[in-house]
């Protein structure tokens, strides 16, 4: 039941037009679909003609107007048709209220949404629910609530016969069937206006509930922003009349692009000083504009077949990531990227479910949206840019929107208008695409008569279904400081192609310091013996913002590695490193605090696992504590002051620049907290008057162990906000001493008010346990245990998180036998679960391998 990319034809029909009428009810809604369809030229000839379609009632179907009775499957159905164009009709009946899937049609909070992609269209009416099938859909919505939205531009509105209240959308621009929405309830609107480059008006609109519309500023603002920069720096322009976003509570993912009408999970647009995080500010600025690039990365332009996913995501990750950047600081932004990509892409691509930017086979497509697909596609095209140049990217860009607006285009395409730009032969540079797995580079260097000359060697582990590996297109930007710390060579581009291969610099006055992979150039792992007083130096010295920090973060990491390995006592060396950061006014506040940030307890039990030891979890946050007490001793005298020093006074602004210094502060504190118990974290507790300094010292004094009191006056406080309530669950999970983090879980789950059927709650409770690296692991198996159950009942319910969330046992085989088998009892008792998903049961299976 696998689908393949090799197997890809188009369809045997074209679809001229879309006419969909809803007649809205929780149990019984009636789908009226009318398509125009006529023979695809290009696509398998013949009269016989298959319509996606999964739990359906189909009332009844007609072909030009004369009824017809179709084959149904349990895919969908098989009809015989005339042999030139004709034009089908059905009718279907489906139950929105009992859809706790949360794909296709279904309700939230007694508001209807949608979300189609991938497959989801499938679930609301028969049609040819694939992205290669475009075409341009009128709607119409039959319901007594008070808000009727679809994609595209309102059109008539009018009452039935019986007083029920019907508006029309006609969405010009065709579209495949994963972009369609539908949105009905009592909703209030927050609404601005944009004009765009071309003087068209666009209304705004972000859609909440009753009660939530004080939230959508900072949304509305970050849109209009989002409108402004993919004019400015894409030549991109909004292309309808309005623009609809909604907010719903009930969401399987972030946001969804569909064409003028996005839906956003709600925390990704609700947001109040009191109510919200920096951390919250800042991804919804960024999803917002996720989801508002997609216009053209995805809409205008989307993929012929999901195997192209990271045509589309991979590209708008890539710009919103840029804009991001943009708006507050280009350096804080790509060290936050890399981080994440480490964090999520490099697990994923070293473990049992490494696949492809472009997976060539899958069962369940959803299982999919992935952090490759995602962050390491995103990789691929910042070094696309840093091989061509800006100039020459640009000029790519501006073919790409120019030849393939309205197309479904795919990876080839996409590399071709790079080809045609550039000359260049890309040929070995897709092996990006196509080749899984974190290549490793090894650095070996030489300095002789003034020539310095660094040899690099690659290679790719192998992984699931590919054992050989090709070398890359490795793009390596390089500096080279003198040892006084000036630079002597700038930033340098060099482009490897082979295994191994040679760069070298002449005219040097003294052997340089190498400043390597210069803003993360590639995604790759780079091995490289060097010690630390190198490190200290690049920290201190280096001119590439990102390769500063990094030198911090690999001291660091090193010094970790010892502290587990042979209970070394932290290095004096990184300490006084960090001091004289910590006190170096001149460096962004938000630069630094990303410096005193340490690696992850799943970082480190990453690289031991990659140095060939087995990590135990339990030594690994022990050693962590220990680095983090240190360095609140080392720093002591300085905390203070540095506490006093970043807080800013005046109300809150979410600005990069404020929150900058809010993380700092929230640094100083914690390595207060480290010294003082937590006094002061008690304090902060008390006068805090924003959600990122209330969950900031509320996360610190549990960690104290001082939490009881606060986290009940917390919840007294918050009770009425799922939002908020959501991040005391996944904080008391989060930061319990992890021999308590299971029990603390359990207890939790027990709660009336943990509504485990909300993804965002059960993301929350059962994923904060799980990012409790030393908590999750623990040596009796309870964790693997609590979380197993829990996907198996969720999977009745909604497979998709459920699958989405079995990516927690991924790590398996870096550990221990005993977890070892543990968790591959867990997954084999998850796999066994009667009628177990097919999303849940791809997952198991390729995780086991
Ligand atoms: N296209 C959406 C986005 O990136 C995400 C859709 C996720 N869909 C899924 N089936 N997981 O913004
Ligand atoms: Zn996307």
């Amino acid at each position: 039941q696998a689908v393949r990319l090799e197997d890809y034809t188009p369809w045997s029909h074209v679809v001229d037009r879309v006419q969909l009428t809803f007649r809205l009810d929780p149990r019984a809604t009636r789908v009226i679909s009318r398509l125009s369809l006529e023979p695809n030229p290009a696509g398998p000839q013949g009269r016989r003609m298959f319509l996606h379609g999964e739990g359906l009632t189909l009332i009844r179907a007609s072909i030009d107007g004369r009824a017809v009775t179709p084959d149904l499957t349990p895919d969908g159905l098989y009809c015989d048709v005339p042999e030139g164009p004709f034009t089908w009709e059905c009718e279907v009946e489906i139950a929105p209220e009992g859809n706790t899937a949360l794909e296709g049609l279904y309700m939230s909070n007694g508001m209807y949404c949608t979300q189609c992609e991938a497959e989801g269209f499938r679930k609301i009416t028969y049609y040819p629910d694939r992205p290669d099938v475009m075409a341009p859909f009128d709607v119409r919505v039959e319901s007594a609530m008070p808000v009727l939205l679809s994609n595209g531009n309102p059109g008539a509105t009018g009452t039935l016969a019986d007083g029920t209240p019907w508006v029309e959308w006609h969405d010009p621009w065709p579209k495949p069937s994963y972009l369609f929405a539908l949105v009905a309830g009592d909703l209030r609107a927050h609404s601005d206006r944009f004009t765009t480059a071309s003087d068209r008006d666009v209304a705004l609109n972000i859609w909440v509930r009753p009660g939530d519309e004080d939230r959508c500023a900072y949304a509305m603002d970050a849109l209009k922003r989002s409108m402004a920069w993919d004019e400015q720096v894409y030549g991109r322009e909004y292309d309808l009349d309005v623009f609809n976003i909604v907010a719903v509570d009930d969401f399987n993912m972030g946001a969804m692009e569909n064409k003028g009408l996005n839906i956003f999970n709600s925390k990704y647009v609700l947001a109040s000083p009191q109510t919200a995080t920096d951390r919250d500010y800042e991804l919804i600025e960024g999803i917002i504009a996720h989801e508002y690039f997609h216009n053209w990365t995805g809409n205008r332009i989307t993929c012929r077949d999901w195997f192209q996913l990271c045509l589309k995501e991979g590209l708008t990750v890539f710009r919103d990531q840029q804009f991001s950047g943009d708006q507050r600081s280009v350096p804080v932004k790509r060290i936050e990227d890399v981080l994440q990509l480490r964090a999520r892409q490099f697990r994923e691509d070293n473990g049992p479910l490494a696949h492809p930017v472009r997976p060539s086979s899958y069962i369940e497509i959803n299982n999919f949206y992935t952090a490759t697909v995602y962050e390491k596609g995103a990789e691929v095209i910042g070094m696309l840019k840093l091989l061509v140049g800006d100039a020459q990217y640009a000029e790519a860009l501006a073919l790409y929107f120019d030849r393939h607006d309205g197309d479904a285009a795919t990876i080839e395409d996409w590399l071709a208008v790079f080809e045609d730009v550039t000359k260049r032969d890309l040929r070995q540079f897709s092996r990006w695409y196509t080749q899984a797995g974190t290549p490793r580079l090894s650095v070996e260097e030489t300095f002789d008569a003034g020539t310095y000359t660094l040899r690099f060697r690659q290679r790719t582990p192998p992984t699931p279904g590919q054992a050989e590996k090709l070398p890359q297109v490795i793009p390596i930007a390089v500096g080279l400081l003198a040892p006084d710390g000036s630079e002597v060579v700038p930033t340098t581009v060099l482009e490897m192609t082979q295994e191994e291969q040679s760069f070298s610099f002449d005219g040097l006055a003294a052997r340089p310091v190498p400043s390597l992979l210069r803003g993360f150039s590639a995604p790759v792992i780079l091995d490289r013996a060097s010690d630390a007083a190198e490190r200290a130096f690049l920290l201190a010295h280096d001119t590439d913002a990102f390769n500063r920090w990094e030198a911090g973060r690999s001291l660091a990491k090193e010094v970790l590695l010892r502290m587990v390995g042979d209970n070394a006592p932290p290095s004096a060396d990184y300490l006084a490193a960090l001091d004289q950061v910590l006190a170096d006014d001149t460096l962004d506040p938000a630069f630094r605090a990303l410096v005193l940030q340490l690696p992850s307890e799943d970082d480190i039990a990453q690289s031991l696992h990659d140095n060939g030891t087995t990590p135990d979890p339990t030594a690994i946050h022990i050693a962590r504590d220990a680095l983090a007490h240190a360095q609140a001793e080392a720093l002591a005298p300085k905390l203070p002051a540095l506490f006093d020093a970043m807080t800013r006074p005046g109300p809150y602004t979410p600005d990069a620049e404020a929150a900058g210094c809010r993380a700092l502060r929230h640094i100083a504190l914690s390595l207060l907290t480290r010294l003082d118990g937590g006094d002061r974290a008690a304090q902060e507790f008390d006068r805090a008057d924003n959600m990122t300094e209330e969950l900031g010292a509320l996360g610190l004094l549990i960690r104290a162990g001082r939490g009881t009191d606060p986290v009940a006056r917390f919840a007294e406080r918050w009770g009425h906000d799922r939002l908020v309530m959501d991040k005391w669950f996944q904080l008391q999970v989060n930061m319990a001493p992890p021999e308590q983090a299971v029990t603390r879980a359990e207890t939790l789950a027990q709660r009336p008010d943990f509504d485990w059927k909300n993804p965002n709650k059960f993301r929350a409770l059962i994923g904060g346990l799980a990012a409790n690296a030393a908590g999750f692991h623990d040596p009796s198996g309870a964790g693997y245990r609590f979380v197993g159950e829990w996907l198996s009942r969720l999977d009745k319910v909604n497979p998709q998180t459920t699958a989405r969330m079995t990516t927690v046992f991924e790590t398996w085989p870096r550990y221990d036998a005993d977890r070892q088998d543990m968790i591959r009892e867990t997954l084999t008792r998850i796999a066994n679960t009667p009628d177990l998903s097919r999303d849940t049961a791809e997952m198991v299976s390729r995780i086991l391998g």
